[in-house]
């Protein structure tokens, strides 16, 4: 019989992780848990609630009275705080750029941690985020540290918000996007950093299906 893995995908923004972790989840029957999701919809409710994004208390007592789902659904997956649907609202310029800071404290990261934990507990998932392989599934069968370069990240958000209509300027997206590592990277609590048992991937030059190919392969590896 096959075994229910646990998959960690890490790295950082535009590395492809939630585009590839779906369908590695998809072809293996797993759950795809995107954990990113979580620390934007906090930011979402915090702001919402006009709550200091730096005030750890009433962020934990937020955190304690809300409900954040996440539902698998034919077009990716759908993300719900207190029942209402944040899949798009999340995505924003405003929460993108807020989330480090909120995702930097540890009571947030406590809750939200315990909750991947049990997600994940009975394995068959996919979970991508930045402290995956580290913190969330230190056990993880498989864990990937994927990257690509910071010019290729922002030349792929640049195309993800021309789908979507957004103008955006490719020097200013690629120094956000720069200045989000660095927060992540540079914070005390679970910073963004590769596994030691991790597998470096640098996805520059690969398409989706090869990145996805690559991590199918490892993976059924480790399954059987
Ligand atoms: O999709 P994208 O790479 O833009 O970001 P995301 O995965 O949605 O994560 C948004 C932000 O949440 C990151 O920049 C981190 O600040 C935070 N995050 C985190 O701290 N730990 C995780 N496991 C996942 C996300
Ligand atoms: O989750 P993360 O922030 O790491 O990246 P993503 O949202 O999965 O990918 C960002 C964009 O890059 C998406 O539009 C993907 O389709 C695209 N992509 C790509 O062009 N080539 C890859 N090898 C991986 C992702």
């Amino acid at each position: 019989m096959k075994k229910n893995i646990q998959i960690a995908i890490d790295g950082p923004a535009g590395a492809g992780k939630s585009t590839v972790a779906k369908i590695v989840a998809e072809k293996l029957g797993f759950t795809y848990i995107d954990t990113g999701a979580m620390y934007r919809a906090t930011t979402y409710k915090a702001l919402k609630e006009n709550i200091k994004l730096d005030d750890e208390k009433k962020l934990e007592e937020m955190l304690l009275r809300t409900n954040i789902d996440l539902k698998p659904s034919p077009n990716g997956q759908l993300v719900f705080v207190d029942g209402e649907d944040v899949t798009e609202k999340i995505r924003s310029n405003e929460i993108t750029a807020n989330v480090p800071q909120v995702a930097a404290l540890g009571k947030v990261r406590e809750i939200l941690v315990a909750k991947q934990k049990e997600l994940a507990k009975d394995g068959a998932v996919v979970m991508d985020g930045r402290d995956i392989g580290t913190h969330v599934l230190k056990d993880a069968e498989l864990k990937i540290f994927m990257s690509a370069s910071v010019e290729e990240r922002a030349r792929r958000r640049q195309l993800d918000n021309e789908k979507r209509g957004i103008p955006s300027d490719f020097e200013k997206l690629k120094a956000e996007i720069a200045l989000r590592d660095q927060k992540d990277m540079e914070r005390e609590i679970s910073p963004l950093v590769q596994a030691n048992d991790a597998i470096y991937l640098d996805t520059t030059d690969l398409t989706i299906d090869e990145v996805a190919e690559k991590i199918l392969s490892m993976a059924k590896e480790k399954m059987e």
